[in-house]
């Protein structure tokens, strides 16, 4: 079981613009031809922050529209906030804010032997960093730049650095680059 942090980037490193927009991003690549269906079968349980709940909530439509429902997820989800958001018809949700470190420990009760994914933003997947819970970054990087936006991962990885796992290229717009968290290594 391995706690995932799977995302897409800009080359300079933003999953996001500032607005929280993602209408950059889709263009570079089929997230089809990435190793995202591998991936998600994987995947007994989820976490997101609430900015990417409610780019989720803002695109209900686009998202129902692609996927058939408005909360593409089977399985259970941990949403981080502080504040009351709405629900998602049809998702499994509970909203949680603090400590990452309970939350992971009912996500892997949840999820058995199934892999757990930190879906973002990269704040809450340093959380899970600093916490010396997370074992892998699955990353897109897109051949585009942003110059400004949301980081895809705040954090110094220097001692040790990450370990680069595999490198898959999706046409011309993106490139996977799969990581591990060698462990002892949040400063
Ligand atoms: N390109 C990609 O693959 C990808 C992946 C994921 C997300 N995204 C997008 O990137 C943007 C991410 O936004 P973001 O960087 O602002 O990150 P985010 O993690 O989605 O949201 C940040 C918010 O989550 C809440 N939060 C985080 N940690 C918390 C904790 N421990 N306890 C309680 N609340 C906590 C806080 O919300 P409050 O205090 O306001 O409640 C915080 O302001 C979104 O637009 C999203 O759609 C892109």
């Amino acid at each position: 079981m391995k706690t995932q942090y799977f995302a897409a980037a800009s080359l300079d490193g933003f999953i996001a613009t500032e607005d929280d927009s993602l209408d950059w991003l889709f263009p570079l690549g089929d997230l089809d031809d990435s190793s995202y269906p591998a991936f998600i079968a994987e995947v007994g349980a989820l976490a997101m922050g609430a900015a990417t709940y409610e780019w989720l909530l803002r695109n209900a439509d686009a998202v129902t529209a692609e996927t058939g429902s408005p909360w593409p997820y089977t399985q259970p989800a941990w949403v981080f906030t502080h504040r009351t958001l709405p629900t998602l018809e049809g998702a499994d949700i509970r909203f949680v804010h603090g400590d990452v470190r309970p939350v992971h420990a009912q996500m892997r009760a949840a999820a058995g032997s199934r892999n757990l994914w930190i879906v973002g933003g990269g704040e809450l997947a340093g959380q899970f960093y600093d916490a010396g819970l997370l074992d892998e970054l699955i990353i897109q990087i897109g051949s585009a730049t942003l110059g400004h936006g949301k980081p895809l991962f705040p954090r110094r990885v220097l001692s040790p650095v990450l370990r680069l796992l595999s490198v898959r290229q999706m046409g011309a717009g993106m490139a996977e680059l799969r990581y591990a968290v060698e462990k002892g290594g949040a400063e």
